[in-house]
């Protein structure tokens, strides 16, 4: 029996002559490359319907730049996303997803991601957090997270913050043209950390997204370059690399089930865009 993998091969319209994309596609499978199936590359009208939740994921996320403050408890953030979210036609992702309970993901500090919102959690001056949500309009999927500064952090966790931003913009630089590979991303995004002295989380990945919650490729912040899926034009993914300011384990908490904290309970910082590449490069889809 053959043992070669068949789960990704690229698939030819019949009667339909090739494309570029039909091409680059199939040189880089010719050279064992992972690359996409037919079924990852959205069409205009799916690409439209992602980026109209991409706009209410920004004004959701927006809304609470605008709101958070010192003494505020991560469950008022969670009222504030399920209130807008519904409120607009929508629907928060995140609420009853795999059992998760709320409709955003409130990450402290040395909590990586997939905190829990809950009123015993307040917000001090000197916290940074992350706010991650993931926004349903008429059946498509948009996805991100920014970092918040409650009121002035350490100089060293404010260039934790920084750090992780720059490495968004690092991935999303690498993906100024299309038939990038997933690697690519995850190699420049290292660097960045690891020149600043700073580590990358490897449990976690961004995703394919759009058409369901999580979908392929995995999109991982580390590795080598021209491994990992061909990124072609109509794919729509996030990036969301996680920061730790320590080491880059992390441990999940056995009591929820969900938190995703630092092994050595250092500090962490992360943002998520969603994107779709296109002919010239991505075009990000949640500001
Ligand atoms: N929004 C997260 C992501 O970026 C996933 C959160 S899943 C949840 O992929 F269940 F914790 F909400
Ligand atoms: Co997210
Ligand atoms: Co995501």
């Amino acid at each position: 029996m053959n043992s070669k993998k068949t789960k990704n091969k690229w698939t030819l319209l019949p009667g339909q002559p090739l494309t570029e994309m039909d091409k680059r596609i199939l040189a880089a499978q010719d050279r064992g490359k992972l690359v996409p199936t037919r079924s990852l590359i959205k069409t205009p009208e799916q690409i439209e319907g992602i980026r109209a939740a991409g706009v209410i994921n920004t004004a959701i996320l927006d809304l609470v730049g605008e709101r958070i403050h010192e003494g505020m408890s991560t469950l008022e953030i969670d009222k504030l996303v399920y209130d807008y979210t519904i409120s607009h036609g929508a629907t928060p992702a995140c609420l009853g997803y795999e059992g998760f309970p709320k409709s955003c993901c409130t990450s402290i500090n040395e909590v990586v991601c997939h905190g829990i919102p809950n009123e015993l959690d307040i917000l001090e001056e000197g916290d940074i957090i992350n706010v991650d949500c993931t926004t349903i309009l008429n059946g498509y999927y948009a996805d991100a997270s920014r970092m918040y500064v409650i009121g002035k952090t350490t100089p060293r966790k404010q260039k934790l913050v920084d750090v992780a931003w720059e490495c968004l913009k690092i991935g999303e630089e690498i993906c100024s043209k299309p038939y990038v590979y997933v690697g690519d991303i995850g190699n420049a995004i290292a660097k960045h950390a690891h020149a600043n002295g700073f580590r990358v989380v490897r449990d976690l990945c961004g995703h394919g997204v759009g058409l369901e919650f999580h979908e392929e490729p995995d999109v991982e912040h580390y590795g080598h370059k021209g491994t990992g899926m061909l990124l072609v034009p109509g794919m729509v993914f996030t990036i969301e690399p996680m920061i730790n300011m320590g080491t880059w384990q992390v441990f999940c908490d056995e009591e929820d089930g969900w938190t995703v904290v630092s092994e050595d309970e250092m500090p962490s910082a992360q943002w998520e865009h969603t994107f779709v590449m296109t002919d010239n490069g991505v075009e990000v889809l949640t500001h």
